[in-house]
């Protein structure tokens, strides 16, 4: 099996920074290393099969992006990016694992949905990936094969409380769906938003002749986002249901987050990068139906309102414990333009799989978070919350070689033509500069990205059956 030497670097882990060169045998890491480390006398890096010089840079474990759509049946369409290009995408940007969604629909049984994201994913993958379950019918036999997800190695469901007549459940549906979870040891994640409420709000808006991407903001308002936070907060309470709130993007809904936590609750929060730097005003509002580009529930919030800084601010005091992208393309041309006169038709999802890493990282360059932060969120936490801790998200001998070689002295242009490998006609993120750069990534041992070149090969990502949640007490 081929070694390999990262020498020179900064290892940098969710809980700290030192000089380490890391070695690596085959699709493990087997050591970490004081720096210019001789072997029974012999100068490592002179025996090992590859050399990666990682000077002044840092070495952090591979991101690992818990919430991806790859080839979603959503909005009447299909989202643009397959396992092969999704997965591309996030090895160039320096994630090495993918957690995606099997989509149960309305009418169709849990195991046939989960074969059916399997035979997507098998042979595709550029990096490793594993599944969420999403229930979108709540009933007695959904509810029996949510027993049997933790004996396919999926310990993770998700409930809808927006978009009714697609996935919705009523608090009903959601109650019983908690108290098998809980019994299960799923964690339950939840997308809060009140959905027969937004419902109301949309149709009134488009008979007011409020058809612009913007309005889809208006129709999305906080207090449902907060409401539904709320509602299941309390159902998760009352069942004992360890709860895992996606996308989080109001302030308010935040505050539910935090105070839910401060009662010694079993509950954790997600946010995705547009929510920390994009805009209502600034995105969803552009010119025309430029704005579509950005439309995703929930929705961009309010610059006015201040949800950005808040939201920034419940990453570093852990109200808000990781970050992850919600990667759900479609492109303009033949897709989002199905909404033209009529926000609702728009499909909902923006694409930032391969963005993830550096957009956070600018967070530890404009003081936002630490460097350990950044790792935490990005990679440690995402691991342990979905039972991978261990294998991914830390650096120790016995993990999967799973790394990235990050420069903080690179930078990296975002945009079309650019650094963009996802399969969309444009980018949610045009013009974003990083003051930073993903220069090598390996995934599980070999190298996949390297010298502005990918060296990858779709099967090379395997599935990865996953533990409990490890937060657990
Ligand atoms: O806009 C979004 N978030 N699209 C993907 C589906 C979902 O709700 O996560
Ligand atoms: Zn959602
Ligand atoms: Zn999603
Ligand atoms: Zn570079």
């Amino acid at each position: 099996m081929a070694t390999t030497l990262i020498t020179g670097g900064t290892v940098v882990s969710a809980t700290g920074r030192g000089a380490a060169d890391v070695l690596v045998d085959g699709e493990r890491i087997v050591a970490l290393l004081e720096p210019g480390s001789t072997v029974l006398g012999a100068n490592l890096a002179e025996t090992v099969d590859t050399v990666i010089d990682a000077s002044g840079k840092y070495v952090i474990p591979g991101g690992i992006d818990a919430h991806t759509h790859m080839s979603m049946p959503f909005g009447g369409t299909t989202a643009a990016d397959d396992f092969e290009t999704g997965t591309r995408a996030a090895a160039w940007g320096g994630t090495t694992m993918i957690i995606d969604f099997a989509v149960q629909k309305f009418g169709e049984r849990v195991p046939e949905s989960l074969q059916t994201w399997h035979d997507m994913a098998a042979g595709q993958c550029a990096v490793d990936y594993s599944f969420h379950q999403i229930i979108g019918e709540v009933n007695k036999e959904s509810l029996a094969e949510l027993r049997r997800l933790p004996d396919e190695g999926i310990t993770s469901y998700k409930l809808f409380m927006a978009y009714p007549g697609v996935f919705y459940s009523d608090d009903a549906q959601i109650l019983r769906a908690m108290q098998t979870g809980a019994d299960t040891g799923l964690l339950t994640m939840m997308h809060a938003e009140n959905g027969p409420a937004i419902d109301v709000l949309v149709e009134q808006l488009l008979a007011q002749g409020k058809t612009d991407p913007y309005y889809h903001g208006v129709a999305r308002a906080w207090q449902l986002e907060e409401e539904a936070t709320h509602r299941a907060i309390m159902l998760a309470d009352l069942t004992g249901a360890p709860l895992y709130v996606v996308h989080v993007s109001a302030k308010q809904a935040v505050a539910q987050l935090a105070a839910a936590r401060d009662r010694g609750r079993n509950v954790f929060g997600e946010t995705c990068p547009q929510y920390l730097y994009l805009s209502l005003e600034d995105n969803l509002g552009a010119p025309g139906f430029e704005g579509a580009k950005w439309v995703c529930s929930t929705p961009l919030r309010s610059r006015e309102e201040e949800h950005q800084n808040q939201v920034w601010q419940a990453l570093r005091t852990n109200d808000l414990q990781m970050v992850s992208t919600d990667h759900c393309p479609f492109c303009m041309k033949g897709q989002k333009d199905m909404g033209i006169g009529d926000f609702s038709k728009i499909p909902n999802g923006i694409g930032s799989v391969e963005h993830r890493m550096d957009l956070m990282y600018q967070g530890v360059v404009d003081g936002r978070i630490t460097l350990e932060r950044w790792v935490e969120i990005t990679s440690t936490t995402p691991a342990r919350m979905f039972g991978l801790y261990g294998r991914k998200g830390v650096l120790a001998p016995g993990a999967d070689a799973d790394i990235v070689v990050y420069d903080p002295n690179g930078h990296t242009s975002i945009g079309l033509g650019k650094t963009h490998h996802m399969n969309m006609d444009h980018s949610a993120w045009e013009g974003y500069e990083i003051d930073g750069h993903v220069d090598v990534v390996l995934s599980r041992g070999k190298v996949v990205v390297a010298d502005g070149e990918y060296r990858g090969r779709k099967g090379d990502g395997k599935f990865v059956r996953r533990d409990q949640c490890q937060y657990l007490i």
